[in-house]
Parts: structure tokens; sequence; C-alpha cells
């Protein structure tokens, strides 16, 4: 039997709608724009290439038909600025809001630019989305929030402290999103995503994310440095799980709203486990790399320990199927491999 999410799928390829995708050009953003495309949808997308590429979006094309290609209208624009929100957002059914400023270490080093773009960016966002009516508002929310939760695996309602500035923010969405509901009746969805990889995420920079970033160094033979005893451990998710939770999102019933939902597979790797199984699928790809990581301190702000409880996506969205660790990382492989060869 076609699980729900296919059903939505053939649904929407029949009857295309009108999308906006902040952060578009970033990792998230150009996977949700291709998959959006592919089901012949009208895509919006807004981004000040802050953090994303042109490089994004020129795949994607290449990876569409040209009919679904126009289908697509960039605007380069800031979620900072009002006017660009209002503009991004007319005649828009379906919001998905990824545009902020990710990493911890990012918003430890510089904390106003991550509320400038995060917590501003986001309210000039939800405030636009409403004004347009929009039928839909699905934003992306953070495991981070969960903060110094001891709880395993986590659950939606148990959260602890905030342990960096870029976890404020994110929660700062939920508690906007949800004063939104209450007081305009504007209900949204938080998609707390866990680690999330894939295809187009950037191994480059200071911020970079640990799978693209070690990848990247195992390819080049470069140490990996592991921050800690390398038994810190995440619930990794691969970015089709995260696409899968976008779509359900934004075309559930009404009782599905004004929440938020983990993201992620519901499973724990350390971060030596990573590096083993990064190192035996490079292996696969027969890319040698049999050098040991290298341990540092921990770093500030980083959660211990990360694993989602998946059941209220599965119950209340029809989120299923989730694509494990293992499986994910065969399937972004070849891109990274190419993506580090060609630059
Ligand atoms: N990748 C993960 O593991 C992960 C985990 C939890 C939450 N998230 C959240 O998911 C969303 C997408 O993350 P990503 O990994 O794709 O990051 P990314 O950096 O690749 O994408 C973010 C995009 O937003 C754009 N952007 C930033 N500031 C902007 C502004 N002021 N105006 C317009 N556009 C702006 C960037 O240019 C970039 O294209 C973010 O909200 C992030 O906080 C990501």
């Amino acid at each position: 039997m076609p699980d729900r999410y296919n059903i939505i799928r053939q649904r929407l390829a029949q009857h295309p709608q009108q999308w906006l995708i902040t952060g578009v050009a970033g990792f998230i953003g150009s996977n949700l724009l291709e998959a959006l495309l592919k089901l012949d949808q009208t895509v919006v997308g807004l981004d000040n290439f802050s953090t994303g590429y042109q490089h994004n979006l020129d795949e994607v094309r290449s990876l569409v038909s040209p009919e679904q290609w126009k289908r697509f209208r960039f605007i380069e624009g800031d979620i900072r600025r009002m006017e660009d929100c209002a503009n991004a957002v007319k005649d828009v059914d379906h919001v998905l809001h990824e545009a902020a400023l990710g990493s911890v270490p990012r918003s430890v080093n510089d904390p106003i630019a991550t509320h400038e773009v995060n917590i501003s960016g986001f309210l000039n966002m939800l405030v636009a989305a409403r004004d347009a009516e929009v039928s839909s508002f699905t934003y992306a929310a953070s495991s981070s929030t969960y903060g110094d939760h001891p709880g395993l695996p986590k659950v939606e309602d148990l959260i602890g402290q905030p342990l960096s500035p870029y976890a404020v923010t994110k929660y700062a969405n939920e508690l906007y999103a949800s004063v939104f509901a209450r007081t305009y009746g504007f209900k949204t969805i938080g998609l707390r995503y866990f680690n999330v990889f894939g295809k187009r995420q950037d191994p480059d920079g200071a911020y970079a994310a640990v799978i693209p970033k070690w990848t990247a160094s195992l390819i080049h033979g470069d140490d990996v440095v592991i921050n800690g005893d390398g038994e810190t451990s995440r619930d990794f998710c691969y970015i089709d799980n995260v696409v899968q939770a976008n779509i359900l999102s934004a075309t559930s019933d009404a009782e599905a709203r004004n929440q938020v939902y983990n993201v992620a597979v519901g499973d724990r790797t350390t971060l030596i486990q990573l590096y083993d199984g990064l190192q035996s699928v490079l292996r696969d790809n027969s890319v040698s790399c049999d050098k040991r990581p290298v341990f540092g301190p921990f770093r500030a702000g980083d959660v211990r320990h990360s694993q989602a409880n998946v059941d209220k996506a599965q119950r209340l969205l029809g989120y299923d199927n989730m694509i494990p660790l293992a499986e994910g990382l065969s399937r972004a492989m070849p891109w990274y491999i190419q993506f580090v060869a060609q630059r």
C-alpha cells in the first residue's frame, strides 16, 4: 500500500501549488527546491547568498527539465528587510522557511548577527506570511532547543536550558510561532531537524557541519579533529527525510498544525562510529583513507548526546520509511567525492 507521503506527492503533481522557500540557495533549501520542481510545483526562492551559493541553484537547474526550471523564480533579498519578505510571499500557498544563520560556534562568536537573522528575520517572515494569508507555514526549528535536558531519546515536550545563542534563536522561533497561533490564529509547524546531511551541504569554512567537513578532510588525507573524546553522539538525518517532513507538514491537516516535530531517524551514532563509517563508505567508493582521528577539546555550546523520538511526526504527519545513516552516507558520498575533486 502506498504511504501517505507518496499519496501526497501524486496529488501535488496533479494539482501544482505555489511555494516559497527561504534560504533556497543553501543546503536544505536547494534540496527542497529540487524535490518540488521535480513534482512540477511553482516555486519562489529567497536568499541573500550569505551562506548559500549560486552553484547550488545551478546544480538544481541541471537536474530538472527546462519546463520545470521555468516554474522557479529567484529573488535575491534579505529576510531582515520586511519589504523583501512581503514581496516574496505574494500569491504563495506554502512557505518553507529555511533561511537562517546556522552553526552553534558562529553564534557563540557573533550572537548579534545570529539574532538579527534568526529572530528578527523570522518574525518578519511570520508577519509577511500571516498578512498574505498563506495556507501553510513550515519553519526550520532545531534539536539544539533540547539544550541541557538529559533525557534520551528527545521528546518534543521536554526541553532544557539552551546551551548557545543559536539555540536561543531557534527556541524563540517556536515561542513566536505559538504566540502567532494564540494571538492571530496563524498556525505554523516547526520541524526540529537533527544533524542533517546530504548533497550540496557546504564542506568549507570554519562553520562547516561535521559530515561534509570530515569527508573532505579524509579525501584530502588531512587530519580530522574530533572535538572531545569521540563519545559525543548524534541522530544523523539524511536530507530526503527532511524533504519528506516538509512536504508532509505543508499538506497536513488542521490538527497537526501549531506543533513542533522532531525530524530525524531515531538512532544514535557516536562521533568515533561516524568516523569509522565515513572511512568505510569512502573505501567502498575507492578512496583510501586509513588515518586515525586526532582528539581535541570539547567545543563550547555543544550538546553531549542527541537522539530523537520521532513518534509524534509519524503519528500526526505520516512521516515514515526514514533513510538511516549508513544508506544516506552511501547515497551522498558520490556527490561529496565529485564536489571535492572539482574544487
Ligand atoms: N543542517 C542542519 O543540520 C540543520 C539542523 C537544524 C536546523 N537547521 C536549520 O535549517 C535551515 C537550513 O539550514 P542549512 O543547513 O540548509 O544551512 P545553509 O547555510 O546551507 O542555508 C541557509 C540559507 O539561508 C540563507 N540566508 C541566511 N541569512 C539570510 C538572510 N538574512 N536573508 C535571506 N537568506 C538568508 C543563506 O544564504 C543560505 O542559503 C536553517 O534554518 C538551519 O538553522 C539545519
